[in-house]
């Protein structure tokens, strides 16, 4: 069953132009005429470079911007009910918290929000699950930027969300405690949550998602199945003049009849990076 159904999104952003009212109104694409489905219990990654329009995806399917044209569904919904907001946990690229607050009342007012009902079973779950139970009573203004993006990775899956959005869930985090994180995600995998997952960490990909899209320039130029990809190896081609391209098994026979040029060819094991690299920087797929 699709638990996110999005077509035809378009969302333009108005240009922040100080002199607007001189040159008229401007607008600058944010993503324009995306497509895909996310079916239950999947790991879905969306990929792409600074300002592909990762960010502008999850951000209109979680209702906190407008978009100019298209239809999303959402658990099963065209509007984000109430009912529907208590399913989803959310973590923001970049997130703003009262310095002076104390964690475990940040937590309260968050489990609050959601309307949950054991409060203090879900906060203790929480925070033992990103390792900050020991801090419950500390202030943030002590924390880490680490220790504020596992704040507010604790924020996000406080309400057991169906639907968990991580929007670079591993930014500033130390090699450990992204291993923690990396477990905590194929754990509520497990369990049944949906997660669609924005992060620059293409390993992170390779090691627990299942499909995602490679977004550029706004749009979506690519669709992949890990599980299809892991099983497609890719062959580095060494040309005898020095240069050497990475080439998908389809791509391979081409190469037959250059091959006088060629010095070597060497079968790879799959890279998410070299894929992404071949879709994003145009090298041969
Ligand atoms: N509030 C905004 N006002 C104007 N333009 C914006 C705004 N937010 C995003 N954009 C533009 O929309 C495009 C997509 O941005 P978005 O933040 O979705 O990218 P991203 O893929 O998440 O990038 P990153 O990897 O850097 O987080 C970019 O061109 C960006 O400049
Ligand atoms: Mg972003």
């Amino acid at each position: 069953m699709s638990v996110i159904s999005i077509k035809n999104l378009n969302k333009t952003y108005k240009e922040r132009d100080i002199f607007k009212k001189l040159k008229g109104q401007k607008f600058k694409i944010g993503v324009e005429d995306v497509n895909f489905n996310i079916e239950e219990g999947e790991i879905f990654s969306i990929i792409g470079l600074n300002g592909a329009g990762k960010t502008t995806i999850m951000k209109c399917l979680l209702g906190l911007l407008d978009y100019d044209s298209g239809d999303i569904n959402i658990l099963g919904e065209k509007k984000l009910t109430e009912k529907i907001k208590t399913q989803i946990g959310y973590l923001p690229e970049i997130s703003y918290y009262p310095k002076s607050i104390i964690l475990e009342v940040l937590m309260e007012y968050y489990a609050e929000l959601y309307g949950i009902k054991n409060k203090e079973e879900k906060i203790v779950n929480a925070l033992e699950k990103v390792g900050l139970i020991s801090r419950r009573k500390s202030k943030l203004e002590d924390f880490s930027k680490g220790m504020l993006q596992k704040v507010g990775i604790a924020q996000a899956i406080l309400n057991s969300p169906k639907l968990l959005f991580l929007d670079e869930p591993m930014s500033g985090l130390d090699p450990l405690a992204r291993f923690e994180v990396i477990k905590l995600i194929k754990e509520l995998k497990e369990k049944g949550t949906t997660i669609i997952l924005n992060t620059h960490i293409l390993n992170d990909i390779e090691t627990i998602g299942n499909r995602g899209i490679v977004v550029n320039k706004g749009k979506v130029v690519d669709s992949f199945d890990l599980n299809f990809l892991r099983k497609e190896a890719t062959y580095t081609v060494y040309y005898k003049n020095g240069i050497e391209k990475n080439i998908s098994k389809s791509a391979l026979d081409s190469k037959l009849k250059e091959l006088e040029e060629i010095s070597d060819i060497v079968k790879e094991k799959f890279s998410l990076e070299e894929y992404f690299k071949n879709i994003v920087l145009g090298g041969e797929k």
